[in-house]
Parts: C-alpha cells; structure tokens; sequence
C-alpha cells in the first residue's frame, strides 16, 4: 500500500490483540512499530538489574532520565535498552508484575513521552500503548481503540502462557487481568481512555486478520 508518512496511534487495554494487530499492520504498509509498553518494560528490566525497587521513585527516576535510551531495531521487532536487545527478558512474569507500578510514576511517564516522540519524529510510525492516542501523539493522523471482553482477553494471555511453559492458572490470569485494567484506568497521570477521535476495533470475536484489514481499509479511506 502506498502511504505518506503517516503517524497512526493505537491504545487499548492488555490482551485486546493490540500488540499482534498493530505489529502486523506495521508490517503491510512497511510502518516502525512503536511498542511503548516494551519501553515501560524495559525500564522495569533496568531498575530490577540495577537492584533498585520501583517503589523507590528517586532513584527510579534518577535512572531513568541519566541511564535509559531504549530503541527500537529491525522494524520495531526487537527492543534495545541501552543497545542491547531485550526483547526476550521485558516478557517474563516477574516483570509483567512490576510494570504497572513503574508505568504510573510521572516522570517515568514524560521521559518515555519524549523518547517516543524522538523515535516517532519522521513519521511511517504506527505507535500502540495506553496514551499514545490522547498524551503521546494527540495530533496523529489516525486514531484507534482496540478492545476485547475480559474473558477472551484472559484466554488469549492464558494461551500465550501456557504456550511458552509458564506454570499459572485462568483464574490467576482474569484477576490480572481485572487488575491491570483497574491500574491503567484509574491512576492518576495518562490514564487508559478511548480519544474521542479514535475509531473502535472490538476483537472479541474476530480474527486477527480480520481486525488488520479493518485498519488497513481506514487507513487507505484516510
Ligand atoms: O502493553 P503491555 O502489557 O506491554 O504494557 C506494559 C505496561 O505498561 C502496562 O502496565 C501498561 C503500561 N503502559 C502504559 O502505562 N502506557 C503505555 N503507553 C503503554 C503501556
């Protein structure tokens, strides 16, 4: 598809399939793909190799904004914390459990804004998180919202698990679920919300293939 250097925002809560969709519409029209929550990721990585907690903001933060350059290489693929690739480790439980109380520090939150818009600055970029849609990229050429029931959504990250060995049940993955949508929708700084402008995707019921030509039909309209 031939496109102008667009920039196209994505949000949604976890497990809707934002991640594999976004990914794989990147992929079709030749975009980066920007995965911020692989950079509140990487952070969480960093603070736990540097041994320090992410209840301790000073020191956090202080790391974060001296220490912390993430990247992305091979289209948006792999994930760099300071030029070495971390797409692997930024994956695991450990850090799945910990994201979410890094995500909500502030100043975390403005540095990973403007390494965002850094990364994003010339454009062809389809950038998929939280608030990439209302605080990152207001201004985006296209906007949407990727959705899913809380059940399916458990399923799908049940699967994803299960898949890669990982001992747990479905019970404990729909809690974390609940949990995680409770944490991004209610914390104080960017919380997780649908921009007025952004068109709704629901993936409840159909197939990821489904759900990126729906994006790549607007995308052509746009
Ligand atoms: O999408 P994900 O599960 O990889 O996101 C990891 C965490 O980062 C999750 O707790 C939500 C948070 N996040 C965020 O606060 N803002 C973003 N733009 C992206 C992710």
């Amino acid at each position: 598809m031939n496109t102008k250097r667009l920039t196209i925002a994505v949000d949604g809560p976890a497990g809707s399939g934002k991640s594999t969709v976004t990914r794989k519409v990147a992929e079709r029209i030749d975009y980066l793909y920007l995965n911020s929550g692989s950079m509140y990721r990487a952070v969480t990585l960093l603070s736990s190799q540097k041994g320090i907690s992410p209840y301790n903001k000073t020191q956090l933060v202080n790391l974060v904004q001296k220490q912390c350059q993430i990247d992305f290489s091979n289209n948006g693929k792999t994930t760099l914390l300071n030029r070495i690739d971390v797409s692997e480790e930024i994956r695991k439980p450990e850090i799945e459990q910990q994201v979410a109380a890094v995500a909500k520090i502030p100043e975390v939150r403005q540095e990973m804004v403007k390494q965002q818009r850094r990364i994003a600055q010339n454009g062809s970029v389809i950038a998929e998180g939280r608030d990439v849609t209302t605080v990152v990229f207001p201004e985006a050429d296209l906007k949407f919202y990727i959705t899913a029931s809380v059940e399916e959504r458990a399923r799908r990250r049940f699967n994803e698990f299960q898949a890669k060995g990982v001992d747990c049940s479905f019970e404990q993955i729909e809690n974390e679920i609940q949990e995680r949508d409770q944490q991004d929708k209610s914390r104080q700084h960017s919380p997780l919300k649908k921009a007025e402008d952004a068109i709704i995707i629901n993936t409840t019921q159909i197939t990821v293939n489904q759900a990126v030509d729906l994006i790549l039909e607007k995308i052509k309209e746009h």
